[in-house]
């Protein structure tokens, strides 16, 4: 049992071996595996809502929280129809759904449906404030491919320091082809959810956010990693054959997923969509806001353990030695270049084998580059040095602007398909991410997209002067007025402006 001195006395060495690009977890060893993990997975609970005259509808209550994620220290947090993060909803392609979203957190949220395909109006972007107290009840079908989603305030200035407290779940879609495929889908059982996130706390055990000018330039970064909020989880796998829906939900982490034995394993999904066919792999990279499907044989002589390796090129290296910028740069910037590891999978002496792979998934839209009429471009910029202690312009912007609410940057025609192509002119990486719809990657730096990267997507990770080039097809919905957005998903850099405004008109 570790009391309550001893646990806050760790976090701060914890701290200490995290500056030196130590291996982190809670009390910095968990590469020491067995032992290390000691909180078993919480599965978050399902909503799968109740049908009313056609709808189904489902209520969700944001609330403030006390969460034990040390021994005997309860935190402040903030959660939906719970203490921290919320449950996962349940969501039918083809059905109109009905979301009850009532406030009690003491202060003006949103909520967003990331990834969904929805009437701007519904987004629950930074136009659609829920005041304290207030009930907003967004209306909308689910027009979606089987995937994993997510939902997360979206407050403007606000929404890192409200994610980092909690308001984020899950939502997963099914469709008529996911109902067809033999994948694992026992929900808790052999199909999981992992919501991959870190905090940082201070000595009283309260949530440690932004503490200076680096929080925001570089992204908050904790130094304790947590898995649906678990900290040093252990998940006892009684299936071989293991689905793991893995979403990044730090504020501002790339991770590079694999496993300590450097096991090969199946990527089934991306964002917004089944792969075409299964990809056999031992990595995969996910930026803030980033998710991917995979399955795994959990077979073996020992405990498996998810693990976030340094990346193999860390982001922006090559293009930083190039600028002149050493090492001691890289780690100065905390481009999230340490050993992760997040969650020990245990597996029963016999396991229950489970049915081969399909060989084929999903069947994806064609977009061919020719059938775009625009091309547009959106340009990350981060201002650094001197220019960025200056006060009034904020350093990280897209095309030159800051976010303003009152400005619309761009205007797409309802029906259109469009190419975006979007260049990082900063050493760090950045995930792009764009509302109300699902785009293909057409290509990175001139080449086709990586196997994992083929699927649907509404958030792709440019490392240091890359060029990536998206197409997509804006339908359905128009609203002169209400604004989706495009952003930067670390979620700091979102608030300090990285984010512009378009509207889908008629
Ligand atoms: Cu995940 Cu605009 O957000
Ligand atoms: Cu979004
Ligand atoms: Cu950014």
């Amino acid at each position: 049992m570790i009391s309550r001195r001893s646990a806050i006395k760790a976090l701060l060495f914890g701290s200490t071996a995290l500056a030196t690009g130590a291996t982190i977890g809670f009390l910095a060893n968990s590469s020491k595996a067995d032992t290390s993990f000691v909180n078993r997975l919480k599965i978050p609970p399902q909503l799968k809502g109740k049908m009313q005259n056609g709808v189904r509808v489902y209520d969700l209550r944001l609330q403030k929280g006390a969460t034990e994620f040390l021994p005997g220290i309860k935190t402040a947090t903030l959660g939906i129809n719970g203490g921290f993060l919320g449950p996962t909803l349940r969501l039918r392609n083809g059905e109109k759904i009905r979301l009850n979203v009532t406030n009690t957190i003491g202060e003006p949220t949103t909520l967003h449906w990331h990834g969904l395909h929805l009437p701007a109006r519904a987004d629950g972007g930074p136009h659609q404030v829920i005041a304290e107290g207030a009930t907003w009840s967004p209306e909308f079908e689910v027009k979606q491919m089987a995937a994993t989603f997510w939902y997360h305030s979206h407050m403007f200035h606000k929404t890192g320091e409200q994610v980092w407290k909690g308001l984020a779940g899950f939502m997963l879609v099914e469709d008529e082809t996911s109902d067809t495929l033999e994948l694992p889908r026992q929900y808790g059982v052999d199909d999981i959810p992992l919501v991959l996130q870190d905090r940082s706390f201070n000595r009283d055990g309260s949530l440690q956010y932004i503490s200076s000018m680096r929080d925001i330039m570089m992204g908050m970064k904790g130094d304790i990693a947590m898995v649906n909020g678990a900290v040093t989880p252990f998940f006892d796998a009684a299936t071989q054959k293991l689905r793991l829906r893995i979403l990044n939900g730090s504020n501002s982490r790339f991770f590079n997923l694999g496993f300590d034995d450097e096991r090969a394993f199946h990527q089934i999904a991306t964002d917004g969509s089944l792969l075409a066919k299964p990809f056999e792999t031992t990595r995969v990279s996910l930026g803030p806001g980033e998710r991917a499907e995979i399955v795994v044989d959990t077979s073996g002589a020992r405990p498996l353990v998810l693990r976030s390796f340094p990346p193999e090129a860390p982001g922006g290296m090559m293009n930083m030695m190039r600028r002149g910028m050493g090492r001691g740069m890289m780690n100065m910037m905390g481009g999230g270049i340490e050993q992760i590891d997040f969650l020990q999978i245990r597996h029963a002496a016999s396991l229950k084998p489970g049915p081969a792979l399909p060989a084929r998934l999903a069947t994806l839209p064609r977009m061919e580059a020719s059938s775009a009429v625009k091309t547009r471009r959106f340009v990350m910029e981060m201002r650094m040095g001197p220019a960025m202690m200056m006060g009034g312009a904020s350093p990280l912007t897209i095309n030159g602007k800051a976010m303003d609410m009152n400005r619309i940057d761009e205007v797409v025609k309802l029906g259109d398909t469009e190419i975006w192509q979007i260049e990082n002119t900063s050493p760090l990486p950045h995930p792009f991410h764009i509302h109300d719809i699902q785009f293909l990657i057409l290509d990175r730096n001139g080449q086709p997209p990586a196997p994992g990267e083929q699927g649907m997507k509404d958030t792709v990770t440019l490392q240091g002067g890359e060029v990536v080039r998206v197409i997509a097809r804006f339908e359905d919905y128009a609203d002169p007025e209400r604004p989706y957005m495009y952003h930067c998903h670390i979620l700091e850099h979102e608030d300090a402006g990285m984010m512009g405004q378009f509207i889908v008109k008629a």
